[in-house]
C-alpha cells in the first residue's frame, strides 16, 4: 500500500520525507486554510519537497463549470498534481471531462459503495472513501472501504483509503488490499511506536554501558597522525 500524507504543512511533509515511505500528498480546503499561505505557492512547494509524489489539490467551487476551470488550472500548476473533485452530481460531470482531457482525478468526500462504483466508470484515477467519518457518526468505516475493494478489485480500479484516524485504520486498510492510504501526520508517528521497542532499546544501552570498559568501542577514537607522514 502507498502512503500519502494527508496535510498540507511543509515541516509535517518535509519531517516525514525524510523517512523515503512517503508517496504522495493529500490536502483538502480546510487543511491548506490553516496554513494560511497562497494556495498555489503551498502546493508548488509540496510538489518540490517530493519530487516523485503524487501531490493531491482540490477544487473549491460547487458547479461543474467552475470545477472544470479550478480542476484545469490546478493540473497546469505542476505535472504531479492530481485534482480532487467532491462526489456530487456535478462533481461526476467535471470528472468525466477532465479525465477525458488526460487530467488525473481523486473523487473525495465518498461515503458509499454506488458512488465508488460510479466514479470508477466515470474514469476517476482514484476514490477516497473517508473512514473515519464515517465512523464518526457510528457506521464503521473499515465495512465500506472493504465493500469497495471488492467492486474495485473485480473491476480493477485503485482505491484510497482516505479520513484514516489511527494505526489500525491503516492496518486493516493494507490488509484488504487498499492501494493507497493518507494519514495524517500523528497517524504516520504512531506507526513508529511501540512501549516493549523503547523498553528494550534502554536495556540494551543500559547494560552496553555497564560492560563497556571490557567491550571497548565500536568506533575507536581517531587516532591523531604522526607529523612528517
Ligand atoms: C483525504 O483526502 C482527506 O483530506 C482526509 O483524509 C480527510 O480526513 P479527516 O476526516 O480526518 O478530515
Amino acid at each position: 500500500m502507498k502512503f500519502f500524507l494527508d496535510t498540507a504543512n511543509l515541516d509535517e511533509i518535509r519531517s516525514a520525507a525524510e523517512f523515503g515511505v512517503i508517496d504522495g500528498v493529500t490536502t483538502n480546503p480546510t487543511l491548506v486554510a490553516k496554513e494560511g499561505r497562497p494556495f498555489r505557492e503551498l502546493i508548488l512547494a509540496i510538489c518540490d519537497i517530493l519530487p516523485r509524489g503524487v501531490i493531491n489539490a482540490e477544487v473549491v467551487s460547487t458547479d461543474t463549470a467552475g470545477m472544470l476551470r479550478e480542476g484545469r488550472e490546478l493540473a497546469s500548476w505542476h505535472p504531479n498534481i492530481a485534482v480532487k473533485i467532491p462526489m456530487t452530481s456535478d462533481g461526476v460531470r467535471a470528472l468525466y471531462v477532465l479525465a477525458g482531457e488526460g487530467i488525473r482525478v481523486n473523487v473525495t468526500l465518498c461515503f458509499s459503495a454506488a458512488q465508488a462504483l460510479l466514479v470508477a466508470k466515470a474514469g476517476a484515477y482514484i476514490v477516497s472513501p473517508f473512514i473515519g467519518r464515517l465512523d464518526d457518526i457510528g457506521q464503521d468505516g473499515l465495512v465500506l472501504l472493504r465493500e469497495i475493494l471488492e467492486i474495485y478489485r473485480v473491476n480493477n480500479f485503485p482505491v484510497l483509503a482516505a479520513s484514516l484516524r489511527h494505526p489500525i485504520h491503516v492496518i486493516e486498510a493494507a490488509k484488504m488490499g487498499a492501494h493507497i492510504g493518507t494519514l495524517p501526520s500523528k497517524v504516520f508517528e504512531q506507526l513508529f511506536k511501540h512501549p516493549l521497542t523503547d523498553r528494550g532499546l534502554e536495556t540494551f544501552v543500559k547494560d552496553w554501558e555497564k560492560a563497556r570498559g571490557v567491550l571497548g568501542e565500536i568506533i575507536e577514537p581517531a587516532t591523531t597522525p604522526k607529523r612528517g607522514r
